[in-house]
């Protein structure tokens, strides 16, 4: 039996508003909501020292330790709770500390990869591509690194031209073609309620995740 959680991924360029989407979408359909931002399962990068970890390209796929997202999916949703790694962008670096992550009705998958993996996608019930034009993502990425995330113009400009955006072209937009919906201009709002009601009925509907979560869990208590 696997817990009853309904699984969002939403992916689209740096600066898309991918974040935004996530939060107008779930903030008024539980409290059980759960936000996987991809950032956090970049790899363990200990073993370089700063300047190396400056220069890695973080665009690419291979910069995600997929098989632990997969993992902790998989264990979310099977009922049991993982302990999920936490980025740091000063450092380029994942920070000491994880969190301890509980199953919930709805979990969100949010990165600029979150339609990449294919064992993912399988767990994925729906499948977000947030599309906004590339002008309007690297101001706003300009704005965010330099005031968010510590970094100066000169080096956001230069690492948007060497990666960011080659793999935006290469791996990120592409996956556009896993997706059952593409929202235009990130936060539009037709699109935001259609999907809020999506999920208000995933999860409090008849028949809905709630109902299902406490079939769920007396299916448990029964066995333990
Ligand atoms: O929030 P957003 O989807 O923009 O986060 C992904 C971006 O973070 C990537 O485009 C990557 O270039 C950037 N990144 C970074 N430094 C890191 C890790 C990721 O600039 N250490």
């Amino acid at each position: 039996m696997t817990y009853p959680s309904f699984v969002v991924g939403i992916a689209g360029g740096t600066g898309a508003g991918k974040t935004t989407v996530s939060r107008l979408i779930t903030e008024n359909v539980s409290d059980s909501v759960t936000r996987i931002p991809l950032d956090n399962y970049y790899r363990d990068l200990s073993h370089l020292d700063l300047a190396e970890r400056e220069q890695v390209n973080y665009d690419h796929p291979e910069a995600f330790e997929w098989d632990l997202l997969r993992e902790h999916l998989e264990t979310l949703l099977s009922g049991g709770s993982v302990e999920m790694p936490q980025y740091d962008f000063e450092i380029h670096n994942r920070k000491a500390e994880a969190i301890t992550v509980e199953p919930t009705d709805v979990i969100v998958v949010e990165g600029i990869l979150a339609l990449y993996d294919e064992a993912i996608n399988d767990m994925l019930d729906l499948r977000l591509y947030v599309e906004t034009d590339a002008d309007v993502r690297i101001l706003r990425r300009i704005e965010r690194d330099v005031v968010q995330r510590g970094r100066d113009l000169e080096g956001v400009i230069d690492q948007y031209l060497s990666t960011v955006k080659p793999m935006h072209e290469q791996f990120i937009e592409p996956t556009k073609k896993h997706a059952d919906l593409i929202i235009p201009e990130g936060a539009n709002r037709m699109a935001i309620n259609l999907l809020e009601e999506k999920l208000q009925n995933e999860v409090h509907g008849e028949g809905g995740r709630a109902w299902e979560r406490e079939d769920f869990e007396r299916e448990i208590g029964d066995r333990t």
